[in-house]
This record gives structure tokens, sequence and C-alpha cells, in this order.
């Protein structure tokens, strides 16, 4: 006899697959990073091709009792299942296998509730979890009393969730949508007031595991957190990088995209993807030793189209030349702008391409000029001061003397009704030549 290592729960795969070889062992690989991510090991996987899903299992019968057998056969803790079960093919396959079953969704759940960072990214996981469990409630988990101890699916909300009754559990959810509009309010008056006195707003987007939590840190040379693990970002962070051509701007890491995120969870990361939605500029980065990588931008794209960031403007980055041995460079389109950065965010080679890319990228409409005002003028004086885009000043019996600096974007909202405004709106918009 030896002991068993206690290293996590102990689970077998069940990997469904319906377009081939090709398709599943793709997906396979990147369900068993998911598996990893939330701490599991992995006894063995079981490729299951479904045609037509069975309404009993989703798998069929046959591959159900195969699966029994592996089971019990390697005394597996837990089952994972990589596709979305209803509620009642879940429980049949509890009763079935003799053991707890959990599919993509709640999986996801599970590693979500473990990296959730900010209070409203808890939150937002926990009322996730308690929808997704809210609906499996019913079922009573009577049958599985020998196994209930498990980790994966049961954490979170906690394991005594299971045993609170639906009203219970309504209450809660209820009492947590409440808190999250609160926070979801703060975060969004928050963001409005960083959009008044703005500067460029970036954000980075990518399929998980892409490098946008290392290019993050590279930029700004900041601490957020990295790992070789699925979804190490669950907050969007949002910092400020300096020493670009077009002064400085904010960049805001958002989480990780992936194929068949439950549909509670894109709804409840809406902090994450409004930060998309709002940027003036998506860093879309990719994996470029990723064989799969245009499908992976694919869809990220999709994604982005669904939360309405679908037009905001993108740079491409291609990480990771380190991988394929391909050396740093900018590629730029017809219009002679910068489309696609290749560069290793990991060693920094590259990087000076990127920030002199989103230099001319967000500072095409940069302002530098002189500005008069009178003294009178000292609320729109106060204004500019407070958006950074006054670069140096002098005052006499005349009135300032600034030198402006500052995007387009950021001095138009200042004109407002002031009546000192006109020669900030001349710099502006240049009043045309009268003959
Ligand atoms: P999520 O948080 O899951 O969305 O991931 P992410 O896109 O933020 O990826 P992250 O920055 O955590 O990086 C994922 C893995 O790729 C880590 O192991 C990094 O060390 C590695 N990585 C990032 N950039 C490079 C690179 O330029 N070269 C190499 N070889 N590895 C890199």
């Amino acid at each position: 006899m030896f002991d068993r290592q206690k290293k996590g729960e102990r689970a077998v795969l069940v990997l469904p697959h319906s377009r081939g070889e090709g398709d599943a062992i793709r997906r396979g690989e990147e369900f068993a990073e998911l598996v990893a991510s939330a701490g599991a090991e992995v006894l063995a996987s079981i490729p299951a091709r479904v045609a037509s899903p069975n309404p009993r299992f989703y798998i069929g019968s046959g591959k159900a009792d195969e699966v029994a057998e592996a089971v019990r056969a390697l005394e597996a803790d837990l089952v994972l299942v990589d596709h979305e079960l209803t509620p009642v093919q879940e429980r049949n396959l509890e009763k079935h296998l003799g053991t707890r079953v959990v599919d993509r969704a709640g999986l996801i759940l599970d590693i979500f509730a473990q990296r959730a960072r900010s209070h409203e990214g808890k939150l937002e996981v926990e009322l996730a979890q308690l929808k997704h469990i809210a609906t499996r409630l019913v079922r009573g988990w009577t049958h599985l009393d020998a196994q209930r101890g498990g980790a994966i699916g049961n954490r979170g909300p906690g394991e005594t969730q299971l045993e609170t009754d639906r009203r219970l559990l309504a209450e809660r959810v209820k009492m947590l949508s409440k808190r999250l509009e609160k926070v979801q309010t703060q975060r969004d008056q928050q963001r409005r007031s960083r959009l008044r006195n703005t500067v460029p707003r970036v954000a980075l987007v990518g399929y998980t595991n892409a490098g946008k939590s290392t290019l993050f840190n590279t930029l700004t040379t900041g601490g957020v957190y990295v790992a070789d693990q699925l979804f190490a970002t669950l907050d969007p962070t949002v910092r400020k990088i300096d020493g670009l051509s077009c002064g400085p701007a904010v960049i805001a890491d958002t989480v990780g995209f992936i194929r068949e995120l439950p549909h509670d969870l894109v709804a409840a990361f809406r902090a994450t993807l409004a930060e998309a939605r709002d940027a003036d500029l998506l860093i879309h980065v990719s994996d470029a030793a990723d064989e799969e990588r245009d499908m992976l931008r694919r869809v990220v794209n999709d994604v982005l189209e669904e939360i309405g960031a679908g037009d905001v403007p993108q740079l491409s980055v291609m990480n990771k030349v380190d991988l394929i041995d391909a050396e740093p460079r900018v590629d730029r389109g017809e219009d002679g702008k910068p489309r696609q950065v290749w560069l290793s965010a990991a060693s920094g080679a590259g990087l000076e391409g990127l920030r002199e890319a989103l230099g001319e990228l967000l500072g095409g409409d940069r302002i530098r000029a002189g500005l008069e005002l009178p003294l009178s003028a000292g609320r729109l004086h106060a204004r500019l001061k407070a958006a950074g885009a006054i670069a140096g000043e002098a005052i006499d019996e005349h009135g300032w003397h600034l030198d402006i600096d500052a995007p387009r974007s950021v001095l138009a909202p200042l004109i407002g009704d002031d009546a000192n405004a006109r020669s900030l709106r001349d710099l502006i918009d240049p009043p045309h030549a009268e003959f």
C-alpha cells in the first residue's frame, strides 16, 4: 500500500466532440489546462463523439458505461465534462457514474471563484455561481453523500450553500445583485470622471494565456499577477503608461476570452468588458506561436462584437516572437498606420515599436500650440490644468500665456459654454480663412 499524494481532486475528463479529431485534440488540451488551473489532477481523458446529444446523459449511454468503468478503476473523485450539461443530464450522469459531475460552465465558474480579486469581481463570481447552482439545487445531493467532500464546483459560495433551500438562495441572489449594482454605479462614476479629464484609453484584449498581463506589466512596470494559468486576470486593472509621444495614456488589462464562456459570466463581467467598449484603442494580443492563432482571433472578435466593442479601432500584437524565431517588427497598413506589432512581452524585445505605434495611433490629433487667456478665464484655466493639457504657462497683467499640449479629444469637451473658450475653440477648429 502507498499513500495517495494529496494533490487535489482526481478527475476523469470527458471530451465530447462533433467535428473530428483535430478539433477534439485542441479542445482537449485547453480543457486539461482549465482543469489544471482549478487544481485537479487528470487521471484520464476520454473522447466522446457526440453526433446528436443523448437527452439523458448528453454523451451516448455506451460511452457513459465506459466512463463509469474508468471512474471505478482509477478511483476518481469527479468527472469533468467539456460541454454544458442540463441539470437533468448532470444528475443522471452522477447517478450512473456514482461520482460528482461538473460541466464546463461549472468548472470555469470554479476557477473564476478562486481568482477573483476585487470586491466587485468576487461579487460577480458569487452571483454567477449562485445562479448556476440555483438551476441544479432541486436535485438534492443525497445520492452523493459519500463523495460530497470535493472542492471543484463547490467552491465560492461554499458547500453549505448546496443544502440551503431555494428561498434563501433567491434572497442571497437578490442581495448580491443589489450590492453589485451599487459597486457598478460607483465604478461607472469613476470611469466617467476619468473620461472627463481624459487621456486616451487603451484596453488589452486577447484569448486567455496570450500574454496580456505580461505585456501590461512590461508597458507599465507594475506588479500585476502573471501566471501560466488560464484566467489569471479577472478584474480590470487600470494603469498609466508614460513616455509615449502622444503624452500619457491609461491602459486596462481585461479578462482572457475563451470559447463558450458561460453566459452568466459574459453578463457578469460587464466591468471588464466595459473597459474594452469605452477604449479609444484595443490592443489585441495573440500568441504568435499558437497554430490556431487566427481562429482564436476570430473568437475574440466575435465576443467583442457581442459586447458592442466591434467598432473600436484595434492594433494587433503578435506576442511571443521568441518562440517562433521571428524578429520584432511593426507592420503597417496601406494608409501607413501601424497595424500589427511583433514582439516578446516577456523579454521586452520589440516593445519600443509598440510604444511608437501607440504614440502614433493615439496622438494623431494632438494639438500643440500657444493659447492666450484673459485673467477672467480662471475656470477654463483650471479645467485645462485638471485635464493635463498645459505644458507650460506664464502670467502677467494681460492674462495667461499657455503652452497647450493635448489631444483634440481632450480639449474639445472643455469648450462648453464658457465665453472665454473662443480662443480655445479656434485652436481646435481653426476658422476658415476669409477672402
Ligand atoms: P489570462 O489572464 O488567462 O487572460 O492570460 P494573459 O493573456 O494575461 O497571459 P499571461 O500574461 O498571464 O501569460 C501567459 C503565459 O505566457 C505566461 O506563462 C507568460 O510567462 C507567457 N508569456 C507571455 N509573454 C511571453 C513571451 O513573449 N514569450 C514567451 N515565451 N512566453 C510569454
